[in-house]
Formats: structure tokens, sequence, C-alpha cells
């Protein structure tokens, strides 16, 4: 693991600054550490947002969560982009940032979401080099999220937790490890979360994601909607049994509304990580 992950100081309990939870977040300043923002909420993008990530940074420390960069995309990143990301994370001066194993864009397309990469050598090569490329540009440490997948594409021959201890090693890059998509993943695949994370390099991770998940018909989904259920709590006390992460973070995207579910899980939260 390269020393600048190593050197990233601890920061506690967060939660993902959404517009909606504004208030709840600033009246509620004594039990939240350090707030996520979507990167792409503040490029290119009016003064008054600047004004708000501005504010923001007097009362937290702000982690740029990017969702855009498509680093499983074999044609390579965007230069302009990053550059404009660079200009971001400058302005914020975070610990660290982050962004997922995934690609959002193909042959120049736009996919409007994160999709899954194979889990194989050619991929492998793919976002290492593309990130290695980035982290010429970008000086802060970057952090690395696991994505949910909903089919498992043919060619895939790592598992899980063998593909991102190799993209670790090979990118000096840490993990943000999102403990909601690792369950789904689990639960949809039929595999043993636990063993995942027995097999995971742990010192790896940073930071953690978790939210609630919701059950469709078929399968279980990331909505990012729901109040945290026991059996994600019962894997985050499995990692902090094993390893301390420097921050672990509420990613709530919707109903917003149920404020009690909010702060249920910060304050569980709260409570996890002084025992
Ligand atoms: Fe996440």
């Amino acid at each position: 693991m390269d020393e600048a992950i190593s050197n990233i100081p601890y920061l506690g309990n967060g939660i993902g600054f959404r517009l909606e939870l504004k208030s709840f977040i600033y009246l509620n300043r004594d039990k939240i550490d350090f707030v996520e923002i979507i990167a792409e909420h503040y490029i290119d993008v009016p003064d008054f947002k600047m004004n708000e990530l501005e504010q923001l940074k007097k009362h937290f420390t702000v982690i740029p969560h990017a969702i855009n960069l498509s680093l499983g995309s074999s044609e390579g990143i965007k230069k302009d982009y990053v550059k404009k990301l660079k200009e971001l994370i400058e302005y914020i001066d975070p610990p660290y940032w982050s962004e997922h194993i995934s690609y959002t864009q193909a042959h120049g397309y736009d996919i409007g979401h994160s999709s899954p990469i194979i889990y194989n050598e050619e991929f492998l090569k793919v976002i290492s080099g593309n990130i290695n490329e980035i982290n010429l540009t970008i000086k802060k440490p970057l952090i690395l999220e696991n994505i949910t997948y909903h089919v498992e594409l043919p060619g895939k021959t790592y598992s899980d937790a063998e593909f991102l201890n190799l993209l670790c090693e090979r990118t000096g890059c840490g993990l943000l490890l999102d403990i909601t998509n690792l369950y789904i993943n689990s639960r949809n695949f039929s595999f043993d979360p636990f063993e995942f994370i027995n097999k995971l390099n742990i010192e790896n991770v940073v930071q953690l994601h978790y939210v609630g998940y919701e059950i469709s018909t078929t399968q279980i989904i990331d909505t990012h909607s729901r109040k945290t259920q026991e059996e994600i709590f019962e894997l985050i006390k499995y990692i902090l049994n094993k390893h301390r992460p420097k921050g672990i973070l509420l990613e709530r995207d919707e109903r917003f509304e149920y404020l009690e579910e909010i702060m249920d899980d910060i304050e569980k939260m709260n409570i996890l990580l002084i025992t």
C-alpha cells in the first residue's frame, strides 16, 4: 500500500451530503465527523454551488466521491475531465478521494450508470493503466469502491476479493469497501461475505459505505433508500474486529423524509465506533 494511503488521518463517522439532508447534517454536527460529496455536483456549476461547498468545508472534512471517470473504459480516461476533477480536489484539499471500480462510458457513449467490469487479467490491466495515469495528475490518494452487479459476465478468472487485492497492489490505491454492495452481491450470487472479508487484504480498506438494501421480486437491489439492516451492521462489526478503517459513511440517497431512520443509523454507528 502507498505511504500516502497509510498516512490518511482517522475521520470517524460520516454521511453523504445530499441537498435534502443539508439541515439535518448541519443540525447534527456533533454526531457527524465528515461528509462525502458527489464530485460531479461541483464541476462546471454556478457560484452558489461553490458557495455551498465552501460552507461545507468550514464545518466538515469533505471527501470528493467521483462517479463518472469510468476507470474501466478500455479507450482510456478523458483528460479534460481529469483536469477538472484535479481542480476540484485541489480546492477541497481532502485527505483522499474516491471512485468506483466500473465503467460509465464505452466508445464515447455515456451509459448513465456504473457498469461492472469483468474480474480478469485484461480488465485488471485496463483499470490499473487508467488509474496509474490519473495518479500522475491528481496527487491526492485515490480509494476504489466495489459496486453491485446484477448479471455475472462470462470471462471472470479472479474472485472478487482476489481482484481487489491485485488492483490495490498494482495501483497503490486503497479501498472504499461498500458493505451493502458486498452483502447484495453475496446474496444475489450465493457467496459468503465473511469469507470474502477473510480473503481481502483488510489493511487496504480505508473507508466503508453502508446503507439499507431493498428487496425486489427477483433480487436484492442497492437503492440506498432504507434503514440499515442488522446483517449489514454484523458485517461492519466483523470488519471492525479485524481492522479500523479511517472513515465509515452512511450513503443514503432516497426516502430522505424518514429522518429518524437516518438518525438511528448514525447513532448506531457512533456507538459501534466507541466500543
Ligand atoms: Fe457506495
